[in-house]
């Protein structure tokens, strides 16, 4: 099997909600399938695509559009594509959307702010509250939750298996990826 859709994954959550590790997993089943992917994570994209923006409003949007930019490229010419950054506000993942149009899947991971402080994987939630980092995605920094994604991962009550798992399961179902 090489025949790979393309189709955009973007997945959109809190910092510590679980994106980069879902992602893994997916990707490590996606290739196992012989699918074609390609990977857009905010911590990457920072370190190039987007080197020297900070966390702004108007930074965040430019970081946004232009992965949604590379996304649409790759995916329109059949390479499927997961994206994995906070993505935080809703007018810009809209925009990445209409870019897309039927290609594009918006997939929530869900934590609350407490259970991603409580993880705090990279410790930047205590940094953001003592004030060392500002502009902090939900405690100085909003967060606006989709509205009407095409999937829902909750990652409090699900472990990171069983999210990946989730997604396949749409995939196979939409016709994205051959049932196995
Ligand atoms: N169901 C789950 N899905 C994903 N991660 C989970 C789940 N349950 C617990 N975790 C844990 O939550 C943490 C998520 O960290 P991860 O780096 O994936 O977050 P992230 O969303 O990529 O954050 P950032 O935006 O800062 O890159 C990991 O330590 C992971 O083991
Ligand atoms: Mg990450």
């Amino acid at each position: 099997m090489s025949e790979s859709k393309g189709v955009t994954l973007w997945f959109t959550g809190l910092s510590g909600s679980g994106k980069t590790t879902i992602a893994n997993l997916l990707v490590r089943d996606l290739l196992s399938r012989g699918s074609k992917l390609e990977v857009l994570d905010g911590d990457v994209v920072r370190e190039n695509l987007s080197k020297g923006l900070g966390f702004s409003k108007e930074d965040r949007d430019t970081n946004i559009r232009r992965i949604a930019f590379v996304a649409n490229l790759l995916s329109r010419n059949g390479v499927p594509v997961i994206t994995a950054a906070i993505s935080p506000y809703r007018e810009i993942r809209d925009e990445a959307r209409q870019m897309m149009d039927e290609r594009f899947i918006e997939i929530y991971v869900k934590a609350s702010v407490e259970a991603c402080e409580e993880r705090d994987v990279k410790g930047l939630y205590a940094k953001a509250r003592s004030g060392e980092i500002k502009e902090f995605t939900g405690v100085s920094d909003p967060y606006e939750e989709p509205l009407n994604p095409e999937i829902i991962v909750e990652t409090e009550r699900q472990t990171p298996e069983e999210s990946a798992r989730q997604i396949l399961d749409f995939l196979e179902a939409e016709g994205f990826i051959p049932k196995r």
